[in-house]
């Protein structure tokens, strides 16, 4: 390969740009002075407390692919706690272990049943191909919500035996369908026609305490309607790094032994764990005001933009705005809030906002400000800048 770059789109644009007083063709972009970028690309952005980085630094270690890191070890005995499962691998990231889940569960040829913009289903479709050789049965649903006459139509055996569907995720909350949670009793009305199909449901809980939180359903009552359940201690909860898979004892050995044959065993991975486990312990308290600044943040936009932002269905800490639908370019508002210090991403055509542990509500009311300039400037110049 001897210094050739591969073919392909590369990575990403990077956003994270510095402030900018003007926007690019010299309008003024806001009048306050901003102290510094204002970061809502994702709920992954947040530092680790001076708590954790101090727990980090003196971490008990050992090797986690011999089982033996005192910390990994804490730390996967309290999530097996928090969610009521026999054991829990700890892993890198959500899609790490949500990869494990899918080997594990489904086998190659077979179907995966999801709901069509599940993270799994778009994000990782090909990682999915790639490490497990499934396919995905996608079934649409409302903010990303399945009922469970949609399961049962989708885990409908097929009549020749050919489709075969191995396993149903369900994602909650539901990234795409803005941060949406599942309520407890349609995840048991789906829990009981896939028990009916004799198919195994795992839960993608990037944000199941998200979900906790703002429908006051324990973590462990999501995760008793399932067989396994992964859940990110990176995202509100606030840790640096590692996500965790849970469920019941023969799954964990199943899905310790895939995370070191696919490269994932971390060795002094302690000085993570350490991190989480403080993300564990206090990162679910102030998830409540997340929420309570995203609802907040949805209406300030939702004033300057009716018709983009729905902000009555603001459940947790995402708040997407359709800027296309008040005929603007997505990725041109995404450059001008970016060039006024607000750093936000682009998913699934719109732009998108999740509120965190380092955004603060005085951060929410700076946004709005911002927010109404940018679109009053690409309005101004008409429609923002189309076709470039
Ligand atoms: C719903 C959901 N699942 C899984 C993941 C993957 O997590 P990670 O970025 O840790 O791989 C994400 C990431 O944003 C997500 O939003």
């Amino acid at each position: 390969m001897g210094g050739q770059s591969l073919p392909g789109p590369g990575p990403p644009p990077r956003t994270a740009r510095s402030p900018r007083s003007k926007g690019p063709r010299g309008a003024p972009l806001y009048s306050g002075r901003m102290a510094g970028p204002i970061d809502l690309r994702s709920d992954t952005v947040t530092k680790p407390t001076p708590a954790m980085r101090r727990a980090m630094a003196e971490a008990e270690v050992g090797d986690d692919w011999y089982g033996d890191d005192p910390t990994v070890n804490r730390l996967e005995e309290r999530c097996a706690e928090v969610t009521g499962k026999e054991g829990t691998v700890y892993v890198a990231t959500g899609t790490m272990a949500k990869q494990i889940a899918v080997h594990v569960f489904a086998r190659p040829g077979h179907f995966v049943a999801a709901e069509t913009t599940a993270h799994v289903a778009t994000t990782e479709v090909s990682t999915s191909a790639i490490l497990s050789g499934i396919a995905f049965h996608r079934v649409a649903g409302e903010r990303g919500l399945l009922t469970a006459d949609q399961v049962a139509a989708a885990l409908e055996p097929d009549p020749y035996g050919v489709q075969v569907v191995d396993l149903l995720e369900i994602e909650n909350t539901h990234q795409v369908g803005g941060g949406s949670v599942l309520p407890i009793d349609d995840l048991r009305a789906i829990r009981k026609v896939a028990q009916e199909a004799g198919v195994p449901v795992y839960m993608d809980g990037a944000r199941i305490f998200n979900a906790s939180i703002a429908s006051g359903t324990p973590v462990e009552d999501y995760a008793a309607e399932v067989d396994a359940v992964m859940f990110c201690l990176s995202k509100g909860l606030g840790a640096p790094i590692g996500s965790v898979l849970c469920g019941p004892a023969d799954f964990v050995a199943e899905a310790r032994r895939t995370k070191i044959l696919i490269g994932g065993a971390w060795r002094q991975a302690g000085i993570m764990a350490a991190a989480g486990l403080i993300a564990l312990d206090e990162g679910p308290k102030r998830l409540a005001e997340d929420h309570a600044n995203a609802r907040r943040l949805a209406e300030g936009l939702a004033e300057a933009a009716p018709g983009a932002v729905d902000a009555g269905h603001i459940e947790t800490n995402i708040v997407f705005a359709d800027v296309a639908a008040v005929g603007l370019q997505p990725f041109d508002v995404l450059q001008r809030l970016n060039d006024a210090g607000v750093l936000v991403n682009i998913v699934a055509g719109k732009v998108r906002f999740l509120t965190h542990r380092d955004v603060a509500a005085g951060d929410v009311e700076r946004v709005i400000p911002v927010w109404r300039q940018v679109l009053d400037n690409a309005r101004m110049e008409g429609g923002g800048r189309e076709g470039t």
